[in-house]
């Protein structure tokens, strides 16, 4: 039996929590200035492009349950998000994933150029560091180290960006189960997992809760992947706002290719009653974090 339920107030948290991240990143964004605004521009189109900010929404709740100051926790969410869309950016360029559509629009080498992307790309990641090292997002030195430290553990290349390469070299081996979630784990849990934990690290809860909330993330970000894969066969360009059907155009092993449709959404659902299990020495406070996973299960974009 399911410990799902229902998810009235989750609308107006993931609302909240986009207006809140996009108000900031409108101020830590540069504007086009200089010879080179090209690449603020770039940066900029890339970036608010009206995307879920579901990482902003995990760094915003999990900061809440640890009674973080909220321009805090605004600032740690606009860096995870400009370096989700720096990935976004270099995912879709021709050498990766060539792709024209993102968040329901051109992708910024298609509105750009190429090299525009790529540049737009580092400067989103860089700056991100940027934020998290100024004192406007944490009084405590201590603090900011740890925030750097992690984000940098969760897109290196033990990361994010290995999870990115065994993606790229997926399409010439044969995965099993335990691969492709190693896989997934990598190239989208770990912004996850930083998202929830910085919550914990900005309210300078100890090591026990960081782990909590690592474990709530590594769940919940293998649940929105499962669905990502899903929606790659499942839904149009026109819902998902990017092009579907890559991965077994690709030759992608995914849980989808695996186990099916039907197999593949049954995991996702054991794996979403894990996270909700993790988040009960919460209690209500934990809600809309509960709530998020029967939206990821049944997202369409
Ligand atoms: C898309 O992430 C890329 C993956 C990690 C699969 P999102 O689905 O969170 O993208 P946006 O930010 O809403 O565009
Ligand atoms: C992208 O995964 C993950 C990162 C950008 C790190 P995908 O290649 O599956 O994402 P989409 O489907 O293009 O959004
Ligand atoms: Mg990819
Ligand atoms: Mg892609
Ligand atoms: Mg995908």
């Amino acid at each position: 039996m399911s410990t799902l339920g229902p998810q009235a107030g989750l609308a107006p948290a993931l609302d909240r929590a986009a207006k809140a991240v996009e108000q900031t990143l409108e101020v830590v964004l540069p504007k086009p200035h200089g010879l080179h605004s090209r690449i603020h521009e770039a940066m900029r189109y890339a970036t608010f492009a009206g995307g879920k900010r579901l990482r902003p929404f995990l760094v915003m709740e999990c900061a809440a349950l640890f009674n973080v100051d909220e321009a805090h926790a605004r600032r740690t969410a606009a860096a995870i998000e400009v370096l989700h869309t720096y990935s976004l950016v270099h995912d879709d360029l021709p050498c990766m994933d060539d792709d024209d559509l993102r968040r329901g629009r051109p992708t910024t080498h298609k509105a750009f150029d190429e090299a525009t992307a790529v540049l737009a790309g580092d400067g989103l990641l860089t700056i991100a560091f940027e934020i998290l090292a100024d004192a406007k997002t944490h009084p405590s030195a201590e603090v900011r180290c740890k925030l750097i430290t992690r984000l940098a553990e969760a897109a290196g290349a033990d990361g994010m960006i290995g999870g990115q390469m065994i993606d790229m070299v997926a399409a010439e081996r044969s995965f099993g189960a335990d691969e492709v979630m190693l896989l997934q784990r990598l190239k989208t849990g770990q912004l996850f997992e930083f998202s929830c934990e910085a919550g914990a690290i900005l309210g300078e809860a100890g090591p026990a809760e960081q782990e909590r909330m690592r474990q709530y993330a590594a769940d919940m970000g293998l649940v929105f992947q499962i669905t990502d894969d899903l929606l790659d066969v499942t839904s149009t360009a026109e819902k998902a706002g990017k092009a579907v059907g890559k991965d077994q155009e690709h030759g992608k092993a995914t849980l989808v290719s695996i186990y099916g449709i039907d197999g593949a959404r049954e995991k996702a659902r054991q794996i979403a009653d894990r996270a909700v299990a993790a988040l009960a020495p919460f209690g209500g406070n934990g809600a809309a974090l509960r709530d998020l996973l029967p939206f990821l299960l049944t997202r369409e974009s």
